[in-house]
């Protein structure tokens, strides 16, 4: 095979094919553009389907009481108020009709009683806000979408990774992909490009991401000279499998504390109420018993009350509770807790849940309507991001848009569970809407500079020259490892510094990788490729975990236990690639929020943060 490169050209471009990628697609289709789906992995399998327990909107179907302005606070509250508030209001606002339109698409949402969407408690959300498909929401969304999406004519390349955009005086011009199976190049020219790639967590060894989520999404707009903004946050989910260790990692749907599932330790103890024991005082007397019998009331649906049970404590905070009681010796055989969902009845257990079901007992061969789970922490979503312009997703390189987790914004330190199902179809519909009206402004595509086509194909080749290097696969293994232990949930400076010196390190070893074999199916090389994509994002992380010190959200710094109100004036951190190729940070804030708005945020809170 030569280092022919075959042309394309599309209005617009769209990079990721999971929620947001694909309701962009749709929705920049329907405006009459001519649109490029790139897929790194096959159409229709994406991270997306790992948001199992539901999507967030206030339908106030289960309860009345809930609104829009509910749910903006709850997202502002759960985010610890870094969040930027125009994202949350748009996202709060526009959620419940961007549900009702995959219902029209044909999604199947369980139901209530009555016949309308069902709605479930979720973690951080005041009132059960979560419209589910049992515990398999995102794949319903995905195949409602793709459904939707393919029928609008787009083109799809799956299996192709981008290795890099083109910038053409200034603005977006086109980007550069591989096939991965047969080792074929391509240039997509392109008026406009959404990146819609999703996240990063594949940096981590514990993850409930798959192969795909290698960062690069984030890396290339990066590379590119985007502002990338909250980097150091990145969510542990409180629940993934740990046992056995083929499957540590795997997503446990939140849904299955929703559902009312107990955490427990290896004594047998219902923890999470001793790590907000003033949240429950008043509700009942002191005995375990009560609580408990109050919280099968909550999840009932018996008792209507703006508490929740402690298991549905925003997210960090429980998994910061696991951890805890691992270090006080109370871990379950494995290294995490219980979760026992088996005091319910098993029929309701298999309805509600019949993805964890049968997930448990093929993978664990443990029946969760008699047994308990064994779970853990698992790296699961980052809310730092590409930044955009909260009214068009346009980051700061023209022509650029960014729509769900690969945009930063919405979630502030840390990610309501359900908010990231909204968060794709709200922002990925106004990405290609505004994808779409820029190309329809521009009459021709812009010409791509031959020498950065030639660079970025001698690059890309490159690693299979190679020879007597190590095996790409270790350097990944090592730096997945590395970043477990020293940028995971807790963190402290010195730590986060030997991270950043590792990676230096990391980086050198990458150059020399040898993959070996040629061009057609070969992991190795994709591997090799991918190294750089993972070591600059796990930098970002680090180097703003380092110097964001205080604690808030999903960033937990040992050595700066508190939440620093006043942190420099200025919140949310800034990274940018400099001239030089050195990665620079500085601390900005978004615009003050109206007074009508912050009307609407907790009054306690708004006290410390003032
Ligand atoms: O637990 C879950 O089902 C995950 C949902 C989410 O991340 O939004």
């Amino acid at each position: 095979m030569d280092d022919q490169v075959t042309q394309h050209e599309h209005d617009v471009v769209i990079i990721g094919a999971g929620g947001a990628g694909l309701r962009a697609a749709i929705e920049a289709s329907s405006a009459g553009a001519r649109v490029a789906m790139i897929c790194k992995s096959m159409l229709g399998k994406a991270h997306t389907v790992m948001a199992e327990g539901g999507a967030a909107a206030a339908l106030a179907n289960k309860d009345p009481r809930d609104s829009w302005q509910t749910h903006f606070r709850d997202t502002m509250k759960g985010g610890k108020y870094l969040g930027d508030w125009r994202m949350a209001q748009i996202h709060a606002e526009q959620a419940p009709d961007r549900i009702r339109e995959l219902e029209q698409w044909g999604a199947v949402f369980d139901r209530t009683p009555k016949g309308l969407t069902s709605q479930r408690n979720f973690g951080g959300h005041t009132y059960p806000r979560l419209a589910h498909i049992g515990d398999a929401t995102g794949l319903e969304l995905i195949r409602t979408l793709q459904q939707k999406g393919v029928h609008m004519g787009m083109d799809v390349f799956m299996e192709y990774t981008v290795r890099r955009i083109f910038k053409t005086d200034g603005s977006v011009s086109g980007c550069f992909a591989y096939d991965r199976n047969d080792g074929s190049l391509h240039v997509f020219k392109a008026k406009t490009i959404v990146l819609a790639t999703g996240g990063i967590t594949r940096c981590w060894e514990v993850c409930s991401g798959s192969w795909e989520y290698s960062g690069e999404g984030h890396a290339l707009a990066y590379w590119i000279g985007a502002e990338m903004g909250d980097m150091e946050f990145v969510q542990f989910h409180p629940t993934g499998m740990i046992w056995p260790p083929s499957v540590k990692g795997i997503l446990v749907t939140e849904g299955v504390r929703g559902e009312g599932g107990k955490l427990q330790n290896k004594n047998g103890d219902r923890f999470m109420f001793n790590y907000v024991p003033e949240m429950y005082a008043d509700e009942f007397a002191d005995t375990i018993e009560e609580a408990e019998a109050w919280v099968s009331e909550v999840v009932s649906g018996k008792l209507a009350t703006n508490r929740r049970p402690p298991e549905l404590l925003t997210r960090d905070v429980v998994a910061k509770a696991i951890n805890s009681e691992r270090d006080a010796g109370r871990a379950s055989e494995h290294g995490g807790a219980y979760l026992d969902i088996s005091w319910r009845d098993p029929e309701e257990v298999k309805k509600k849940l019949p993805g964890m079901y049968h997930q448990f007992k093929e993978l664990a061969a443990v029946d969760i309507t008699k047994e308990r789970m064994e779970v853990g922490p698992t790296a699961h979503y980052v809310m730092g991001g590409v930044k955009v312009d909260p009214f068009t997703q346009e980051t700061t390189v023209p022509g650029l848009y960014a729509a769900g987790e690969v945009a930063t914004g919405l979630h502030g330190a840390n990610r309501l569970g359900g908010n990231s199902l909204s968060d794709l179809i709200v922002f990925g519909k106004i990405a290609g809407e505004n994808a779409a009206m820029r190309s329809k402004d521009m009459a021709e595509f812009a010409e791509i500079d031959q020498a950065e086509i030639d660079e970025v194909v001698a690059e890309t080749l490159e690693p299979l020259q190679r020879s007597g290097g190590e095996n790409p696969a270790k350097v990944v293994s090592d730096l997945r490892e590395m970043m477990q232990n020293k940028a995971g949930i807790i963190r402290n400076g010195d730590l986060l510094k030997e991270a950043l010196s590792d990676l230096e390190d990391l980086e050198q070893r990458a150059l020399s990788t040898s993959p070996g074999g040629g061009r057609v199916y070969n992991p190795g090389w994709h591997q090799a490729l991918e190294i750089g994509a993972m070591i600059d994002v796990s930098k970002m992380c680090a180097l703003a975990a380092l110097r964001r010190e205080e604690s808030r959200g999903a960033h937990t710094r040992d050595d700066f236990p508190e939440t620093d109100h006043d942190f420099w004036g200025k919140r949310n951190s800034v990274i940018t690639l400099e001239s030089d190729g050195s990665m620079k940070i500085d601390f900005a804030s978004y615009p003050p929020i109206p007074k009508e708005l912050k009307s609407l945020l907790d009054s306690d809170d708004l006290q410390e943060e003032e």
